[in-house]
């Protein structure tokens, strides 16, 4: 399955969470499994090309596509969780989502020095989110030079913003 074909299986909800915000909703597309199927499949061939040696996803919906890449390539997988939620001692970043603020951590000594890590999430807006992950898995002595999306939405600048910070960012298809 192409990424244009991909794209229609992507739901819009028009002013979810807030108004104004048109909500782009991976819920139909996972919910098809070929379609599931070839889009973990797209982002696990970019994760190699890329050197992968580990996928980082960020929770929710970025440990739904990239705990599945890892599989595929039988790497490992690093959780990058909201807060409170590792039992051990964690480092921790806060940031600016398109609706409101979180925080995302994770284990520092689940990343090895140098570790080449790809960054694997839904979908990039103000790029915040992946920001916050690139920052804290480089704090923990990781190598990360690549991220790779579903969805980007571009005029909110967030992989502008990304590459500017180092990172190359791949997208599967992207909403104006
Ligand atoms: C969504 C999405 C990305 C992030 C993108 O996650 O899955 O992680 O927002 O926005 P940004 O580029 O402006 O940072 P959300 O925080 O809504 O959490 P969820 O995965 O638990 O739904
Ligand atoms: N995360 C941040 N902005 C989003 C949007 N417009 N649709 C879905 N998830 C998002």
């Amino acid at each position: 399955m192409t990424p244009d074909t991909l794209k229609d299986l992507v739901r819009t909800v028009p002013d979810f969470p807030e108004p104004g915000i048109q909500f782009r909703d991976i819920t139909t597309l996972v919910g098809n499994g070929p379609g599931l199927a070839a889009t973990v499949n797209h982002l696990a061939r970019m994760a190699r090309d890329a050197g992968a040696e580990a996928i980082a996803g960020m929770e929710a919906r970025g440990f739904i596509f990239g705990a599945a890449a890892a599989v595929e390539l039988e790497l490992p997988f690093i959780p990058v969780r909201k807060p409170g939620k590792l039992p051990v001692a964690t480092i921790g970043v806060d940031y600016a989502l398109e609706y409101g603020t979180d925080r995302l951590e994770i284990d520092p000594t689940s990343i090895t020095d140098d570790q080449r890590v790809v960054i694997v999430d839904d979908l990039i807006a103000t790029g915040g989110t992946a920001q916050a992950a690139v920052q804290l898995l480089r704090m923990a002595g990781g190598t990360v030079d690549d991220a790779l999306f579903v969805i980007d939405l571009p005029d909110l600048g967030g992989a502008r913003a990304l590459h500017d910070a180092g990172v190359t960012v791949s997208a599967l298809m992207q909403f104006e």
